[in-house]
């Protein structure tokens, strides 16, 4: 079995769960790095996005990785902006995708290609990015690739926020702040396994953690069902708090699971 992890590199210790889940798991380990412009909308942060490929390789190596795809824009898109794109379907209109227009149709449309590059695979995301392991499970299912996916839990910081490239983005002050994410969301968890299943007070504990940094805004916070990523009014089985704010320069997500019973 051939195992995958899509990336668009800057490695940290959330791309090395990955690398290393693949690499325990399947015969043969496979990387690719590509910051993929389809899925950056205007005024987003391609030309910046943080990028050191040599520090990948290295730690792609010390990870026992095989094999590193790491394409040109040119090769991966030959006629420019393709014209025929996955379209992710109603889910991709919520909340990341309601913020960030046509950045999941970025990301199927890539992540389709990637796989087509792979062939039958199994292939490791994060749950960090807990809308795009919906919507990825969901395209492999409804058209058929021939790849498993497996979700991985989210790494952290020892103070609790969840690691992205973006980090680099905070200054030591919103790096501080930026903690309010995971702290609404702990306080949400406590919440539910202290017996509270209305969904309303569950968002607003979220919400008002996030309102009391005056560095972060909030975005949204909601909670769905873990699998269909609808929205649920009462907590009756295994369900996901999701989170998005910004704080100073970048957007932050974190989302935990919810676990009523
Ligand atoms: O999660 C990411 O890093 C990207 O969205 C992915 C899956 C590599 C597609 O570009």
């Amino acid at each position: 079995m051939v195992g995958f992890v899509p990336t668009m590199g800057f490695f940290h210790e959330g791309h090395r769960s990955l690398l290393r889940a693949a690499r325990a798991e399947c015969d043969v380990a496979a990387v690719s790095i590509f910051v993929n412009p389809l899925q950056f909308g205007p005024g987003e942060d391609l030309a910046s996005y943080p990028r050191d490929v040599d520090r990948d390789l290295a730690i792609a190596d010390a990870e026992g990785i095989d094999l590193a795809f790491m394409p040109h824009v040119e090769e991966m898109y030959p006629g420019g902006t393709p014209e025929v794109t996955v379209d992710p379907g109603p889910l991709a209109q919520r909340l990341e995708g309601a913020s960030r227009p046509g950045h999941f149709r970025g990301v199927l449309t890539v992540v389709a290609k990637l796989f087509q590059v792979v062939g039958r695979s199994r292939a490791y995301f994060g749950e960090k990015d807990f809308q795009q392991l919906v919507l990825v499970r969901r395209m492999v299912n409804d058209l058929s690739f021939p790849v498993e996916i497996v979700g991985c839990p989210v790494s952290r910081e020892p103070d609790g926020l969840a690691m992205s490239s973006r980090n680099v983005y905070l200054s030591p002050e919103e790096r501080q702040a930026a903690v309010c994410l995971y702290e609404g969301l702990r306080a949400a968890a406590k919440r539910v396994h202290d017996g509270d299943r209305g969904v309303e007070q569950v968002v607003a504990e979220i919400a008002d953690r996030i309102d009391a940094e005056p560095l972060a805004e909030l975005d949204y916070a909601a909670v769905v069902d873990e699998a269909t990523f609808e929205d649920v009014d009462r907590l009756e089985g295994p369900a996901r708090a999701l989170v998005s704010a910004t704080v100073g320069k970048p957007r932050l997500i974190d989302n935990v699971r919810l676990d009523p019973a």
